[in-house]
């Protein structure tokens, strides 16, 4: 059956190059002559449609993704708590149930006349892509995270901006530490992935990187620190991932509206540290600034060559893949194994050898 509509939908979390990705389906599908929708908020818009003003199911076409590529956020909206297999439906006591939407979702595919669909997101998001895609609906998915924990690409649009973002917040910090001699610790989100906060150390000069990969020991921090204070250096920089946690220990979770979210290992740590050293420690969050502002440009092309990939992909009638930068190409993979696992940071990496040979602490 030739493909005629599709729809695009952007789900998890927002990342820096989602409204690229955007223009390059819409843009793609029209040169095709299909014609192209957009899903507000995951799949609220096809599953509430009277919640939103504009019935919740929106044209795509050059006039509406015209000037969007540079900027940050999705055009469409998103949400991470829209599972339309497991979706939170309140009952008249207020109480939240779990329940399988995904019959409504079918028919809303159906009424709309959508022949195929373009999801663009991470983990969670790619996870539901493919539960719909057995439901029958021709399905491509779009890699999208800052966090680069998904498996199947090299890399993920989003995760260039925050490592440029997390570097340039290290190197205003060294000044400020040096002056007042100071440990202070930066950390930066990721999950259960250390890529960001390790990228962002290495490339700003950080002398401790702590990751979730590589469990640390607080004696081990002490010590370099002590080292550099005595070399004169009386200030450290370290670069810390949201999820990393010390040598038997566990990771730090902050409760945010009912969820249970990774956050404050890094006052734990300057906490930990105060006492034992002679600097005074603070500790600067960078959290969802990472994920606002303007795509880099290695950003908003990976996110546009995405977009065109996916299309593609479509057009040559593959379907339920995920599309994956693997350099130099763009490539796609079945969804099912893009989903497997996450992408962590391999203990053995160029990235990690080069911290060691630089003489930079990881913890261990
Ligand atoms: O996955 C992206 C991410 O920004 C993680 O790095 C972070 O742990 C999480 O999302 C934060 O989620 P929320 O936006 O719900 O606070």
């Amino acid at each position: 059956m030739k493909i005629k509509k599709i729809a695009v939908t952007t789900g998890g979390g927002d990342a820096p190059g989602l409204n690229g990705v955007i223009r390059a389906v819409t843009l793609a599908a029209t040169k095709r002559g299909w014609e192209c929708v957009g899903i507000r908020e995951g799949f609220d818009g096809m599953l509430h449609p009277d919640q939103f003003e504009d019935g919740g199911i929106v044209p795509l076409n050059p006039a509406t993704v015209r000037g969007i590529s540079h900027t940050g956020g999705t055009i469409l909206g998103t949400t991470n708590r829209g599972n339309p297999f497991s979706y939170d439906v309140q009952n008249p006591d207020g109480t939240l149930q779990k329940t399988n939407l995904s019959d409504r979702l079918i028919e809303g595919f159906k009424s709309n006349n959508i022949d195929a669909l373009v999801a663009i997101g991470g983990d969670g998001t790619m996870a539901i892509a493919c539960e719909v895609a057995q439901l029958g609906i021709k399905v491509v998915g779009v890699p999208k995270t800052i966090d680069n924990d998904l498996d199947g690409t090299i890399a993920t649009f989003g995760f260039d901006t925050a490592v440029s973002f997390a570097t340039e917040a290290i190197g205003r910090l060294h000044t400020t530490a040096a002056s007042h001699n100071r440990v202070m610790i930066v950390e930066v989100m990721g999950r259960n992935a250390g890529w960001i906060a390790l990228e962002a150390g290495l490339a700003g000069s950080a002398d401790v990187i702590l990751i979730p990969e590589i469990p640390f020991e607080l004696s081990k921090i002490i010590e370099k620190i002590e080292l550099r204070n005595q070399n004169r250096k009386k200030f450290s920089i370290i670069s810390i991932a949201e999820g990393a946690m010390p040598v038997g220990g566990e990771a730090s979770y902050k409760e945010v509206e009912g969820v249970k979210n990774l956050g404050g290992i890094g006052e734990w740590l300057a906490q930990s540290l105060r006492g034992k050293i002679n600097n005074q420690v603070r500790t600067v969050v960078l959290g969802h600034l990472l994920r606002g502002g303007s795509p880099t440009s290695r950003d908003r092309l990976l996110s546009l060559r995405f977009g065109a990939a996916a299309v593609r992909a479509l057009d040559d009638g593959h379907f339920n893949v995920m599309v994956g930068l693997d350099p130099p190409t763009v490539r796609h993979i079945p969804l099912e194994v893009a989903t497997k696992n996450m992408k962590t940071v391999p203990l053995d990496c160029d990235m990690l050898m080069t911290a060691r040979d630089l003489g930079t602490c990881l913890g261990d």
